[in-house]
């Protein structure tokens, strides 16, 4: 039998793609799990791999941070080999990110079927290279497994074969659902001086947020003033580590009473802060859904969602990127006048196995 070939790349992917390898696993169907090595560093990559039980990737390509084009190229190259060496019979790529189109696109040129795991995400900003992934994935893939209602909307309405779409939820709330009782064990409170319940966690690495020394200022700014009134936790993503040094923005945040900044955090460290913040400020994607299902209240600092549902249903308001927005919404939250929030449909933990189960069974028919 060929082998599936499973793709992770950036942070967000392996969340993702872990209850998937694991229930495709227990199938006892032959795998490869390639990584891109678009994100390489301990706490990006290694860390999720021990904590998320994936296996040591079959295949690393190595190729690190470049400009888009220069990485897209590098990845598309490097898994052209790896698709004619091995003859995959299907290859599942997740998300938005680089890596995603881009062993997509190869795959699709060597008429290789593509599973896309969440699809038809749409922000309707053509101004975030995610979207132009999530576009460009969807149009060539075969299988489009969808985490909501909304996104098999956006998929229709693009014209995509209804036959291909597949409602089967969130597979980001699987990992959270399966890994909420270890981190438990987390001792990250204690290490960090933190009373439950009493901090707010932000987490920002967006280049519209990041990469303009205005816009980055005035989000700032907001902290200054929430910082004030509660301790601030700041896990600093690289890319966003590296423009505070460039902006010299160091003084004003080490300024700020209360407000630690600390490295990326493994997953297990990290649901346990979520879990237990009274507000999560972030541009994250995946950190909406998380919050919402969680039912902590969340600040999104853009001006878009490609996870409507989070703001639809869950805990989840879109405030901009403006420092008097970010406040405003901060105050209600503090008053505990925000919304309260549902679970969506379908993000019950079991959506790993109803993609395992499409995949196997699309497989048998081709
Ligand atoms: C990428 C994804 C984004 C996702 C994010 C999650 C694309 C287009 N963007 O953005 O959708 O939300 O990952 O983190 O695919 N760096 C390191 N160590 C690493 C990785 C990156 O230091 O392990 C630094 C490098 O300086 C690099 C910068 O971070 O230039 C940005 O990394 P990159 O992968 O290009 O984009 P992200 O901002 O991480």
């Amino acid at each position: 039998m060929k082998p599936i070939i499973i793709v992770v790349g950036a942070r967000p992917n392996f969340m993702k793609m872990a209850p998937l390898y694991r229930y495709l696993e227990s199938n006892n169907l032959p795998l490869i799990l390639v990584h891109t090595g678009q994100h390489y560093d301990k706490n990006m990559s290694g860390v999720f791999f021990d904590e998320l039980g994936l296996p040591k990737p079959d295949i690393y390509l190595g190729v690190g941070s470049a400009s888009h084009a220069k990485q897209t190229a590098q990845i598309m190259v490097g898994f052209e080999e790896i698709c004619e060496e091995n003859e995959p019979s299907i290859v599942v790529v997740a998300g938005d990110v680089n890596s995603t189109i881009a062993c997509a696109l190869v795959s699709s040129k060597m008429n290789i079927p593509v599973a896309h795991v969440e699809a038809g995400l749409r922000s309707f900003d053509m101004e975030m290279p995610e979207e132009i992934n999530r576009i460009l994935t969807d149009r060539i893939s075969n299988l489009l497994f969808t985490p909501s209602l909304d996104a098999d909307k956006n998929l229709i309405n693009e014209g995509a074969k209804k036959s291909s779409i597949k409602l089967v939820g969130n597979i980001m709330i699987d990992s959270l659902l399966n890994n909420i009782e270890r981190a438990k064990k987390s001792r990250i409170h204690n290490e960090l001086n933190l009373v439950k319940g009493e901090y707010a966690t932000i987490t920002l690495h967006r280049p519209s947020n990041v990469d303009y020394e205005d816009v980055f200022s005035g989000i700032i700014k907001a902290f200054e003033i929430i910082g004030n009134e509660i301790p601030i936790i700041f896990p600093v993503h690289p890319r966003t580590s590296n423009m505070i040094s460039k902006y010299g923005f160091e003084d004003r945040i080490n300024q700020i009473p209360n407000f630690q900044v600390i490295k990326p955090q493994g997953y297990l460290d990290f649901l346990a802060l979520i879990k237990h913040s009274k507000v999560v400020l972030t541009d994250s994607g995946g950190l909406q859904e998380e919050t919402t299902a969680l039912g902590i209240p969340c600040i999104t600092i853009r001006k878009n969602t490609e996870r409507p549902i989070t703001v639809t249903e869950g805990t989840n308001t879109i405030v901009g990127s403006k420092t008097e927005n970010i406040v405003k919404e901060w105050v209600n939250i503090s008053k505990n006048k925000n919304k309260k929030g549902n679970i969506p449909e379908l993000w019950d933990g079991k959506t790993a196995e109803r993609i395992g189960r499409n995949i196997i069974e699309y497989l048998e028919k081709h």
